[in-house]
């Protein structure tokens, strides 16, 4: 109470409806510039290709990658997801619906905001609800914390007729929102938990935080088959937040220079490459800041097998327009095909098994790790 103005001021900033409007007010103001690695990651050039553009199949397999809970849709058109963004609010009636429709015209999956709100008020479920009436055979992920009880899981999973269910690992964000949690143990039991006891795979899920390999085996060893990275350089959940904060003025909340954690976690490439070698049969997606078309063949060439993005598809939306969105996704997918017919890649698993070249600090860092990246430039056949 004693860094707020008023009750009023507290309830207001606490309400989470409140909060992810302001996530999305926060989001719009940051800066698209931190590196996610994938600037360090160069294609080798096929002078002879021998390939034709009508030949080239961007079809990639999903929910069967996930394990035998999923349902039988499987195959999406581009490997693409539209990731976790909103719900919860009335602004998030709309651009759940847009996201839908841009889901459904290309054939490829979407998940929700996180269903905290949802769970905590259930006039709010229409807010996410309405992306599975706009696109009832597509697929629809849920998302949800890995703090959840068993019973959100199940009901977020009902409410929305998901497919499955992300569970999203943000200790970074928390530290940094007054609100937020303290205390991550016994989560990835909780999480183990929750995935065995649900009818559907779940996938667990970085915010822009980044995995590293340990973490990620030990979650494929019990038995998860699905990763979204969520890699540094895209969205950054430590400046939302520390915006969001700021006008509390909190002592707690400050730090003795500004910027001191704006670089902290692993690169989106880094974090592909982390999580393949821990999951070799998972389904990984690579997500973090990818921002077109040649950089989603550069996370397949990684070890994605399909790039996730939120930021993008967010910004083309609510800056630019409905038509806007669907613009960048038509555009990314013609890039891709590019980047594929240069390679001579007549597919997604032949894009995952092209030569790329790697440099600078994602070189480094891949090697310090013992994650080799000399392996990208010389494929084994
Ligand atoms: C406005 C906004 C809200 C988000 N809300 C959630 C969320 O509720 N749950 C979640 O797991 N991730 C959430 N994310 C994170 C994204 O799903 C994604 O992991 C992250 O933004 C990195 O991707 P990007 O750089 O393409 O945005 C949100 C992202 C944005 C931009």
């Amino acid at each position: 109470m004693d860094y707020f103005k008023s009750e009023k001021q507290k309830k207001d900033y606490f309400f989470r409806e409140n909060r992810k409007a302001e996530h999305i007010d926060q989001f719009l103001q940051l800066e698209d510039e931190a590196s996610t690695g994938l600037e360090d990651v160069k294609f080798i050039h096929h002078f002879c290709p021998e390939t034709a553009w009508d030949e080239i199949d961007t079809t990639v397999s999903f929910c069967g990658k996930l394990g035998s809970k999923c349902s039988e849709k499987d195959k999406i058109a581009y490997p693409i997801l539209i990731d976790a963004m909103t719900g919860g609010t009335e602004q998030a009636v709309a651009i759940n619906r847009t996201l839908a429709q841009a889901a459904k015209e290309f054939s490829i999956p979407m998940a929700l905001g996180s269903f905290a709100a949802g769970l905590e008020n259930n006039d709010l479920w229409r807010t996410y609800q309405v992306a599975r009436e706009e696109n009832p055979n597509g697929i629809l992920i849920g998302n949800i914390g890995a703090h959840a009880s068993k019973k959100d899981a199940e009901i977020t999973v009902e409410a929305l007729e998901a497919d499955c269910l992300e569970i999203h690992f943000n200790c970074p964000q928390e530290l940094f929102m007054p609100e937020g949690d303290r205390n991550f143990s016994g989560m990835v039991e909780n999480v183990l938990e929750i995935a065995s006891a649900l009818p559907i795979p779940v996938i667990v899920k970085e915010v822009g935080f980044g995995m590293m390999g340990e973490e990620v085996a030990a979650f494929y060893q019990a038995g998860i088959r699905g990763f979204d990275v969520g890699g540094y350089g895209g969205t950054n959940f430590i400046q939302i937040e520390k915006e969001r904060s700021r006008k509390l003025k909190r002592k707690d909340l400050q730090l003795s220079d500004e910027i001191l954690f704006d670089n902290w976690g692993n690169t989106t490439a880094h974090s592909i490459v982390e999580a393949r070698a821990a999951a070799p049969d998972g389904l990984i997606i690579g997500s973090g800041g990818v921002r077109h078309g040649l950089e989603i063949a550069k996370t397949i060439a990684l070890g994605s097998d399909l790039a996730g993005q939120a930021g993008v598809l967010l910004k083309a939306l609510l800056q630019r327009g409905e038509k806007a969105l669907f613009n960048v996704l038509e555009q990314e997918i013609r890039e891709l095909k590019i980047a594929m017919m240069m390679l001579g890649a007549k597919n997604i698993e032949e894009l995952k098994k092209k030569e790329i070249l790697i440099f600078g600090d994602l070189y480094h860092t891949l090697s310090l790790r013992d994650l080799r990246p000399e392996r990208f430039a010389r494929r084994e056949k």
